[in-house]
């Protein structure tokens, strides 16, 4: 098994699973932290929805690439030559990744940064008047960026509300806010609160009938399910492979057209440089674009299939299954608690419309204190909004410390399920 290939384009065929199911305890010995124990208890990660742990494929890719391919672009040596063809693999590692090709990458330091730098470029083609929605979803970084490029051009914004009863995406009142003026739908592919997956080509399709663009955040949603922007019919598509077993970074993937045509703030002499990449400002971080790679080889090594998509499609049907059956035996267990109170959908036939992430709160206790006791019994859990801020606003959970955060993804075990269960029925 070779973690990090030097041949230029080569893609290793490393299997990591059957293709039809999660080995859990298999992948496990994949992520050294996942042993990690907290006082003698071992540490249950169920912080996923900050950050995923990392397999050791990516550590070893990253240390290949900074201590043997470390070099600027576009030299004639050995190393530049070679730090050329791991970026050039990376685009299309990307590309597979996010249902796209790798002219329409770009990459950046994180999703919130291309964000910014995306939407300063497409307001510069805007007319003053024209419209954004947004979303009470969103994760900030698709909400903020609006309202400040809005203020510069002499733009509107308008958010769609999200129904406060189940969480979900309020689609009629979105639909209402649409009009010839709407140049830009912006909405998340899955709630980084509370798991919801509003219904992507729908909304996309709902954009496009006035013209707009669909723009969508698929951070949170890529740990779970596979993100396919040309199928979901996105113009625009950002993740951040840190949230899927991947380093620091972000990637957009952004429509030929688009990418090739607006305004972007590059040095001189820019003009050549094709599509995603005119929004690559600066030296990237070669190293995290190596570890991309292979985070993506590594979930691609859980399915089977003949290409990488192939690959990808087989494991995320894996994947899926297990956080699935994760997120019923969760359900099973905490619903009945009467202290516990949930956001989003709690009802099991529409769970189809959510990931394994829940938000909740505990009677009579601060959500920091929750993350705390749960902290004590070695569990790491999220509290506060999460950067969500339009949804705990709306939920009402601003004024009052925000929620607590649970997230299942493929590593996590049933035998951790049932000991925060066990937890959190102690709380009552
Ligand atoms: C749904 C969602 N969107 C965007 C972000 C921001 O991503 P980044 O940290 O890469 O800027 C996050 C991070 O938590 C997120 O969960």
């Amino acid at each position: 098994m070779d973690p990090s290939p030097t041949t230029p384009g080569m893609v290793p065929e490393v299997k990591y699973g059957s293709g039809m199911s999660i080995d859990v305890s298999a992948v496990r010995n994949h992520f050294p932290s996942l042993a990690r124990t907290i006082d003698g208890a071992p540490l249950a990660y169920f912080d996923g929805p900050g950050g995923s742990q990392v397999p050791t494929v990516v550590a070893d890719a990253m240390t290949h690439s900074l201590l043997h391919a470390n070099a600027n672009c576009g030299g004639a040596f050995a190393t530049s030559i070679e730090s050329d063809a791991a970026i050039e693999e990376s685009r299309q590692a990307a590309a597979d990744f996010t249902g796209s090709n790798a002219d329409e990458i770009a990459f950046g330091p994180n999703a919130t940064t291309l964000q910014y730098l995306l939407a300063h470029a497409v307001a510069r083609t805007l007319e003053p008047g024209d419209e954004i929605i947004t979303t009470e979803l969103d994760h900030d970084s698709n909400v903020s960026q609006w309202l400040q490029v809005a203020a510069d051009h002499n733009l509107v914004v308008r958010q769609a509300r999200l129904h406060r009863t189940d969480g979900t995406l309020d689609l009629q009142h979105l639909e209402s806010l649409l009009s010839p003026k709407t140049k830009i739908v912006a909405f998340t592919l899955a709630s980084n609160h509370m798991g919801t997956v509003p219904p992507a080509a729908e909304i996309a399709r709902h954009a496009h009938s006035v013209g707009a663009l669909a723009w969508a955040d698929g951070v949170h949603y890529a740990p779970h399910r596979l993100l396919d922007r040309e199928a979901m019919g996105l113009d625009v598509l950002l993740t951040s492979p840190y949230k899927w077993f991947g380093p620091h970074l972000g990637i957009a993937s952004i429509r030929h057209d688009l990418a090739s045509s607006w305004p972007a703030n590059r040095v001189r002499p820019a003009d050549e440089t094709p599509a995603g990449h005119r929004f690559e400002t600066g030296t990237q971080s070669h190293e995290a674009m190596a570890g991309m790679t292979a985070a993506v080889d590594y979930l691609a090594g859980l399915g089977t299939g003949a290409t990488r998509r192939e690959r990808l499609t087989n494991a995320y049907a894996a994947i899926r299954a297990h956080e699935d059956a994760l997120t019923l035996q969760f359900w099973d267990g905490v619903a009945e608690m009467d202290h516990l109170h949930f956001y989003g959908i709690t009802n099991p036939e529409r769970f189809d419309d959510r990931v394994a992430t829940f938000s909740f709160t505990v009677e009579g206790a601060h959500p920091t204190e929750v993350a705390q006791r749960l902290a004590q019994r070695g569990m790491a859990v999220w509290d506060g909004n999460f950067y969500a801020l339009s949804a705990s606003v709306a939920l009402g959970l601003e004024e009052q410390g925000g929620a607590v955060r649970v997230g299942f993804l493929h590593y996590t075990t049933p035998e951790e399920v049932d000991r925060l269960i066990g937890a959190l029925g102690e709380l009552g």
